[in-house]
This record gives structure tokens, C-alpha cells and sequence, in this order.
């Protein structure tokens, strides 16, 4: 087809996800025979422990292999709603939940049922590159909340109430984070939620995929419990991806109240259905099991995170924060006076290194490198990193 207006005024402007390019990119670059080495994924390099495969293949032999209710399966519901009101102290019922292909749709249909043309959605910067793009395919605005890496990038609570005005629909929080790997500490999570009383009209959304993702020192605090009292405007976003290794099942959920969760359920029977009915079940024993073989993946990330982080605070130029979650870095790079980009282009030119420029999390004095690989590949990534920027300071 020739004709350029076939393409619909929603999509026009849409970007690919630069995360999944590039990832998809490096290991092309390795199908080809060249020497890479990538530390641009955003994904565990665990296989999914067995016991939730087991589950998932046993499903599969009982038959759920049919159409299920598109809100999901009302076990899995279940248990998700008891784990948020015991684990999380967030009262929740099974009807406040929906199953949703991965954490990414639940975000799209929160964005879609509640989102119009006009409303303005606040974002912490840096961001997950996703949000801006689906806020504006719901025709809302993204509004950009900056952060410094020089302060480990906590957000500028002034500049959140500065940036509050009537058209404000929804405030974004992520924590631990994408691509700074940051935890919001208690006492602004307080802060945000004082902020946000004196607002009633903006609901809240709170994106804790990488919940378990945690150092040991730390504890992960929802919003949700430390303000019951927003309870009515609260959304919080979480999957099965990043704590067991489940990246390809897709599944994650959607809680918050009835009324729009009731939305999101249409939504949802009139464009995907229901999440892949013995996906559900693998889920479900993930949920339901021992919480063994997810430790011992999060102690490897911990152990990886610091060992990149270290690394990458012994080059020459490089400065960065340590942060306690996720298993990303988010390093400054303004000393060697390029933007992300073309840094980026650069390492994967000149010395087969594959990394994601900041630019695509809305901040270009950055790049992220991910510690889910093996101690070998962060060892070698640093031993090229360090050889891109001595040339680059020659
Ligand atoms: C911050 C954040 N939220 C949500 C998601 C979506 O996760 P998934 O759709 O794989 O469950 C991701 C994935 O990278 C993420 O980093």
C-alpha cells in the first residue's frame, strides 16, 4: 500500500520499544559471527524454576487449554489478592484484580480506561520508556518529572506540586525503578501521598514489577499501604516476569477499585480475552509456592548489581549512585561530552558492546547497562567500556 494516510492518526507517532530493538539487534550482530557483548536486556537470565513449568505442563494434561474469563482465572485472582492484603497490607479482593498479558497490558488498559484526550499524566524522569507512549496513545499528555543522577535521582517533590495543575489525571510511580534501579524510601512515599491528598482529582498508579527485586537491606513499601486513605485512586501494576524468570508467559495483573477494573475487564474480552489459560496455572504455583529459588536469584542479582556498580564507579569519567533494586545501571556518562545515543553507537561500533542509551528513558546524560548477565559478560562488558572511554579521553 502506497497511500500514507492508511496509517491511523493514533499509531502514526508510535515508537518501537528501543529496549527490544536493541536487544533483538545484538543478538543478531552474534547470529552473524561478530564478537558482542550485550548488556542491553531487561530481562532474567534464569530459566523459570521448574516447579512452575511442572505446574504449567500438568495444567496443559488437565486440559486448561480452553477460554477462560478474560478478568483470569478466579484461583490466581485469589491468590493475588490475599499476597497484596497479607504480604503487601493492601485490603484487596479477588474482584479488584485482573490477569493481564504481562505487566505491559496492564498498564495499557489502565491507561485506556481512565485516560481522555487532554489529561495530563506526570512521570518521573527517568522513566520506563513505555509510559509516555501508551499515555499518549490514550491521547493524554506525558509530563516529565526531572531527577538528578547527581542525587541518585530522587524525584523533585517541589517540582511535582509545581507541575500539578487541573488537568492532571495520573501520577506514575515505579519503584524499585527502570533503568535507575532507585527505591523510594518510606519517607517520601509519605511525602508523595501528602501531595496527592491535597489533590483529589489525580488517581495514582504504582509499578512494582520489580518488587522482589530488592536488596536485602531493603524492604519494599507500596504506596497502597502507607496511604489506605487513596485507596479509591490507587492502581498498582505487578507480573509474574521479573521475580521468577517468566518473561515469556505473560502474565502480570492490574489491582485497584471495582469500577474501573470493570472497564479494564471489557476491554480486555473485547481485544485479547483471557491470558493463556495454563500460564495462569504456571502463575498460580509461582504465587502459591516456596519462595526458595526466587531468593536465590535475587541474591545473584544483588551480588551482579554491586559487581557492575563498583565497576563502573573505577572508570575513569563514569559516575553513579549505587541503588538497591532492579538490575539495572543507570551511570552518567556527560563527562565524554556526547549524548546517549551516539555513546552508545560508539561502544557497539568500536568495541562490540551493547547498551541502551538513556535518551530512550528520557534522560541523554545517562546510558543503562543490565546486571542479568553473567559475572563473566559484566566483567568483559566493564573491560570494554573501560577501552571505548580511554579512547574517548585520548
Ligand atoms: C518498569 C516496568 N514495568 C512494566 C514492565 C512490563 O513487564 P511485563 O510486561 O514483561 O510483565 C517492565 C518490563 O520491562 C518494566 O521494566
Amino acid at each position: 500500500m502506497t497511500n500514507s494516510n492508511h496509517i491511523s492518526k493514533r499509531v502514526a507517532s508510535l515508537k518501537p520499544s528501543l529496549t527490544l530493538e536493541i536487544s533483538a539487534m545484538a543478538k543478531t550482530l552474534k547470529q552473524q559471527g561478530k564478537d558482542i557483548c550485550s548488556l542491553s536486556a531487561g530481562e532474567p537470565d534464569f530459566d523459570t524454576p521448574s516447579f512452575i513449568v511442572e505446574a504449567a505442563i500438568k495444567a496443559l494434561k488437565d486440559g486448561f487449554t480452553r477460554y477462560g474469563p478474560a478478568q483470569g482465572d478466579a484461583e490466581l485472582r485469589e491468590a493475588i489478592a490475599s499476597k497484596l492484603s497479607l504480604t503487601n497490607n493492601i485490603p484487596t479482593d479477588s474482584e479488584n484484580v485482573l490477569i493481564t498479558n504481562g505487566g505491559k497490558q496492564a498498564i495499557y488498559n489502565l491507561f485506556q480506561a481512565i485516560l481522555n484526550p487532554g489529561d495530563e499524566v506526570l512521570i518521573p524522569s527517568p522513566y520506563w520508556l513505555s509510559y509516555p507512549e501508551m499515555a499518549r496513545l490514550a491521547g493524554a499528555k506525558p509530563i516529565a518529572i526531572n531527577s538528578s543522577p547527581k542525587d541518585g535521582f530522587k524525584m523533585k517533590l517541589k517540582e511535582l506540586e509545581e507541575q500539578i495543575t487541573s488537568k492532571t489525571k495520573l501520577l506514575i510511580l515505579n519503584s524499585p525503578g527502570n533503568p535507575t534501579g532507585r527505591v523510594i524510601p518510606r519517607s517520601e512515599l509519605e511525602e508523595i501521598a501528602r501531595i496527592l491528598r491535597n489533590h483529589p482529582h489525580i488517581f495514582l498508579m504504582s509499578d512494582e514489577i520489580y518488587e522482589f527485586l530488592i536488596s536485602n537491606e531493603k524492604k519494599h513499601i507500596s504506596i497502597g499501604e502507607i496511604a489506605p486513605d487513596l485507596q479509591n485512586r490507587t492502581f498498582i501494576i505487578n507480573g509474574f516476569a521479573k521475580a521468577w524468570a517468566m518473561t515469556g508467559w505473560r502474565v502480570g495483573y492490574l489491582a485497584g477499585p471495582v469500577d474501573v477494573i470493570k472497564k479494564t475487564i471489557a476491554l480486555q474480552s473485547q481485544s485479547t480475552s483471557n491470558v493463556c489459560s495454563f500460564a495462569q496455572r504456571g502463575a498460580l504455583a509461582a504465587i502459591q509456592g516456596s519462595r526458595e529459588s526466587l531468593q536465590i536469584m535475587v541474591n545473584s542479582y544483588n551480588e551482579r548489581r554491586r559487581q557492575l556498580t563498583e565497576g563502573l564507579n573505577n572508570i575513569k569519567g563514569i559516575s553513579l549512585v549505587p541503588q538497591d533494586g532492579a538490575f539495572y545501571a543507570f551511570p552518567e556518562i556527560s563527562k565524554y561530552k556526547l549524548d546517549s545515543l551516539t555513546f552508545c553507537k560508539l561502544a557497539l561500533d568500536e568495541v562490540g558492546l551493547a547498551l541502551v542509551p538513556g535518551i530512550a528513558f528520557g534522560e541523554d546524560q545517562c546510558i543503562r547497562l543490565s546486571s542479568a548477565v553473567s559475572v563473566e559478560t559484566i566483567e568483559d562488558g566493564l573491560k570494554r567500556l573501560n577501552k571505548l572511554v580511554s579512547k574517548l579521553i585520548d
